[in-house]
């Protein structure tokens, strides 16, 4: 009888240490930006950014949890620990820097218009001229992104509205209330395939990621709370690792037909 309950008593200890020591990881992302983050029809994130926190976090040794919010309250709820991780395409910049820790990058990323067809600035040979050819009009930005406060640096003429989601944004620039777009490269590109029309183009000169480091940003790194200076030495040194084995380079292969 005695024996029974020590064992008893034993299994529960086993089981409670093996429970604590498994670690557990939340990470915000956005879920509306096609190729990097996206919510499936069963509530599943998936794209770029899903494969690469999933691989980090076995890496990590973690479980992993996706967190869906807007973009611009990511920052906000990392910093107030509703969760530990961000991966969201986010750029590295030093704005953001003064308040969360960021991994090394693990990609990069330019940008671009999508404008009328007819717009001249769409054969502009350099972006200077896109930016005089705009003025006045108006350009959708996802808000909180680095593509508002870039724009309104290089090309303050421009009236720059601001979208939650990439989706309003589009359904606007569809119907004609916007004039143009400016996000990155990748999601423009995806998106001007779906709409499937001739009336509107990427322009011809893209936008450098590296044209304004100190708004665009230097690469799209993972988010850690400022506090957490561990952590972010494990995701470097995990990130590091799957920039080595190929892990990064097979996932931007799989969701970036670009
Ligand atoms: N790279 C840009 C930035 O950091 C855009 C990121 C948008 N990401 C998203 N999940 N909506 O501001």
């Amino acid at each position: 009888m005695n024996l029974k309950k020590t064992l008893i008593g034993a299994g529960l200890a086993l089981f409670s240490v093996a429970s604590i020591a498994a670690t557990s990881y939340k990470i915000g992302t956005e879920g509306g930006y096609p190729p990097w983050s996206m919510v499936d029809a069963a509530g599943n994130v998936t794209g770029f950014d899903a494969d690469v926190g999933a691989a980090l976090c076995k890496k990590l040794d973690a479980d992993c949890q996706f967190v869906v919010q807007a973009f611009d309250s990511l920052i906000p709820s990392l910093s107030a620990n509703r969760f530990d991780l961000i991966i969201s395409g986010m750029s590295y910049t030093p704005e953001r820097a003064k308040r969360i820790n960021f991994s090394l990058p693990y990609a990069v990323e330019d940008a671009i218009f999508i404008l009328k067809a007819d717009t001249p600035a769409i054969k502009a040979d350099s972006a200077e001229s896109i930016y005089t050819d705009l003025a006045g009009k108006t350009i959708g930005v996802q808000g909180g992104t680095t593509h508002g406060a870039f724009l309104a640096k290089v090309a303050p003429k421009v009236n720059i509205k601001d979208y939650e989601t990439l989706d309003q944004m589009q359904i606007d620039l569809d119907s004609g209330r916007l004039d143009g777009t400016f996000a990155d490269l990748t999601s423009q590109s995806r998106f001007l395939k779906q709409m499937n029309t001739t009336d509107y183009a990427l322009t011809e000169t893209v936008i450098k990621g590296s044209s304004d480091p100190e708004t665009l940003g230097y690469g799209i790194a993972v988010g850690i709370h400022k506090d957490n200076a561990d952590l972010k030495a494990r995701v470097d040194a995990a990130l590091c690792e799957l920039i080595e084995d190929g892990t990064i380079k097979s996932a931007s292969e799989k969701w970036f037909d670009i």
